[in-house]
């Protein structure tokens, strides 16, 4: 093959990422935080940005960790240079503990057959496994009973070649307007930390605020928070305070491929879902449900190109949008549409289009596949772009 086909843009549908926003983002994340460490979620490919990019900018910029839930995404971390302290907040089976330490990661543990595993494999690398203990303190995931998390840490504690560097928990709900239950939650963790010290046990390391907490909750803080959203510029709901500004950092856009003339009984797309009443200008963009637009958005999604915007028409497919463009001759092929992100005035954000199909930002964002490529953006230029299929 004869071209040269990485840094380019074959197919004109991306997901732009703007890394002095992740930057920013991560800076006064930092700022709000009273002395406490910061871990970033970067799993899930850094929620859809691109693992490898935003992980590099933000432990530039200060985290003291990044929290993945693979020991894949580790891998992926690691293989490109990524030196920075990693929590494994995934479950892992015993038979699997080698890549933990080979990897070099500090691993979420509580099932005690993981961590005997973990302390052998240890002991025959000559090494000493870092685990931080999670205790379920009310999201039935992972972790010991908030009620037997003492006596299985004092458990945990006889194992040699290991070492419980943290204690942490997850909060449910800490973004909603009713923060009972997270109080609750809080209790229960400052409870077994106390009875721990009763016990002569302390452990460095605890931890349970992510981004709702983070804002909300101060008396969750503990040691370290785990943001993962707001490193990316979104928060976590309506609801939570908003003390400093954020920066969204991800747009998705697409350059108009096909513009359609049709006429009066014309439809549009499968199933038929747009009949023409009179004639109209159709633009095709070159982005489908396959790329994670998602398909509940035929009709009601809506997308903005020059300023304006327009609506969604006819059924999605897996690699094309129909979007009805009658009013603006202005509009030709080439065009660029952003259909998540903003253009002048207008924005179109994950939580609106989180909204129109019932879900949440954050399966709006990480949602967008490895069929479009990222164009990392810095000093509002190009940096360069990560094509994953001709990579
Ligand atoms: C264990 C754990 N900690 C922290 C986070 C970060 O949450 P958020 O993105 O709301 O900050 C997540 C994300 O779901 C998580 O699973």
């Amino acid at each position: 093959m004869d071209h040269h086909y990485q840094n380019k843009l074959l197919r004109r549908a991306w997901v732009e990422v703007n890394l002095d926003a992740v930057a920013y983002n991560v800076m006064e994340i930092k700022r709000h935080l009273s002395g406490v460490k910061m871990l970033a979620v970067v799993k899930a490919n850094g929620y859809g940005l691109g693992a490898i990019p935003t992980a590099q900018t933000i432990v530039k910029h200060g985290a003291d960790y990044l929290g993945v839930v693979m020991l894949d995404e580790a891998f992926e971390l690691r293989q490109a240079g990524v030196s920075a302290p990693i929590l494994n907040t995934g479950a892992v089976y015993s038979d699997q503990v080698d890549y933990v330490l080979d990897l070099n990661l500090e691993q979420m543990v509580f099932q005690f057959n993981v961590a005997e595993a973990l302390a052998k494999a240890a002991e025959k690398m000559n090494k000493i496994a870092k685990i931080h203990f999670k205790i379920d303190t009310g999201m039935s995931r992972f972790g010991v009973h908030f009620s037997k998390a003492v006596e299985e840490i004092e458990r945990f504690k006889r194992l040699s070649h290991l070492k419980i560097v943290g204690a942490f928990t997850h909060f449910p709900m800490s973004d909603a307007v009713d923060k009972s239950f997270a109080l609750l939650q809080i209790e229960r963790m400052k409870t077994i930390k106390r009875e721990l010290a009763e016990r002569g046990i302390y452990i460095p390391l605890w931890h349970m605020a992510n981004s709702g907490a983070t804002l909300d909750l101060p008396a969750s803080h503990m040691d370290m928070v785990r943001v993962g959203l707001m490193n990316y510029g979104y928060w976590p709901s309506f609801d939570v305070r908003r003390p400093f500004e954020l920066r969204p950092a991800m747009s998705v856009k697409a350059d108009i491929v096909a513009i359609r003339e049709i006429h009066r009984g014309d439809t549009v797309g499968y199933g038929r879902k747009f009949m023409a009443e009179k004639d109209e200008r159709i633009a095709v963009l070159p982005i489908g449900y396959a790329d994670g637009y998602n398909r509940k958005l035929s009709k009601i999604g809506q997308v903005l190109c020059r300023g304006r915007r327009l609506p969604i028409i006819g059924g999605l497919c897996m690699d094309a949008a129909f979007v009805k463009i009658t009013d603006e001759p202005q509009i030709q092929i080439g065009d660029t549409v952003t259909l998540m992100g903003s253009d002048g005035a207008e924005e179109i954000s994950p939580h609106d289009i989180a909204q129109l199909i019932g879900s949440v930002s954050y399966e709006v964002i990480s949602g967008f596949g490895r069929r479009l490529p990222r164009v990392y953006m810095k000093d509002q230029r190009i940096d360069y772009i990560h094509n994953e299929l001709t990579r």
